[in-house]
């Protein structure tokens, strides 16, 4: 899953590249079905069940689990993620006291302000691309107990192919991406003042082992990009990837008992619709840990 970087990535070395690419793309799925993996419940993950879900997680930096639970709450959630070494849940402005959020339409109080707690679309991102540096979201769980009537596709692109795709077609976009002001969030003004700072870094960035870590966000509005002619050319060329209905990307609707693990992927949600006694409910819980085959029993 990994691949040798230095400060500045793996430009340096194009040899490491060449042979990391290879096998991440004999072993990379072919399709959303080969991310699937059957279990049956969120709390009692047998180590078959585990396992399968990290095989496929080393792949693809993902998993779409389907389990057989009748009720899931917000601490089968955690218990299930920290089979995977995820424990350290980032407390956000909208999350419960337990770190789990409920993606669902709000119609009142703070939530209502945010695109994910309505049914509008949301665009290519990768979850928590406004925070600082030291608290960069490294996991996502995203668990569904109702979906909507209509709508609420998601699309996913593990950001390791994301970063081939950009390094086959210039090696300069990657440079452009790993500048640390490549791309600014203005800060979050509340009625009472800042909720957070102004936050700047790079695109692609690299964990202590070297696996590529991706911050993005193809909003239009609210982010400011670097002004400079390599970083314009590889924002283009990477909606162009993103947008590609024959591009990389899996498209999956996630049914109520399914969920997604992942090494925060690149995603995006199409608009949805509920209906009477019909409403789609998310559980979402962020971590600062990577996916890794923990040695604790939750
Ligand atoms: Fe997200």
């Amino acid at each position: 899953m990994g691949i040798s970087t230095q400060s500045g990535g793996c430009l340096v070395d194009q040899i490491s590249y060449q042979a990391w690419k290879k096998s991440k793309l004999q072993s990379y799925p072919q399709s959303v079905e080969e991310l699937r993996v059957e279990i049956g419940g969120l709390v009692n993950l047998s180590d078959t069940e585990k396992a399968a879900i990290m095989v496929v997680c080393k792949r693809s930096n993902m998993a779409i689990y389907s389990c057989r639970d009748d009720f899931v709450d917000r601490a089968a959630i955690r218990t299930f993620a920290a089979n995977f070494g995820l424990v350290t849940i980032d407390h956000h402005l909208c999350a419960n006291a337990d770190g789990v959020s409920e993606l669902m339409v709000a119609s009142e109080g703070a939530r209502t302000g945010y695109v994910p707690y309505s049914s509008r679309g949301l665009s290519w991102h990768t979850d928590g691309y406004y925070n600082e540096k030291t608290r960069q979201i490294k996991a996502v769980v995203l668990h569904c107990a109702h979906d909507a009537v209509t709508g609420g596709q998601n699309a996913l692109l593990d950001p390791e192919i994301a970063y081939i795709c950009l390094r086959d077609e210039d090696p300069r976009f990657i440079t452009a991406f790993e500048h640390p002001e490549c791309m600014t969030i203005p800060a979050n003004i509340g009625v009472e003042g800042e909720i957070r700072p102004e936050v700047s870094g790079p695109v692609f960035s690299y964990h202590t082992d070297g696996r590529i870590h991706m911050r993005y966000s193809a909003r239009k509005k609210n982010i400011q990009w670097r002004d400079d002619d390599l970083t314009r050319a590889a924002r283009s060329f990477l909606s162009e990837i993103l947008d590609d209905d024959n591009g990389p990307a899996f498209l999956f609707r996630l049914q109520p008992g399914e969920g997604l693990i992942s090494n925060n992927v690149l995603h995006n949600r199409t608009a949805f619709e509920d209906g009477p006694g019909h409403q789609r409910l998310l559980y979402r819980a962020r971590f600062f840990d990577l996916i890794r085959a923990s040695v604790n029993r939750p």
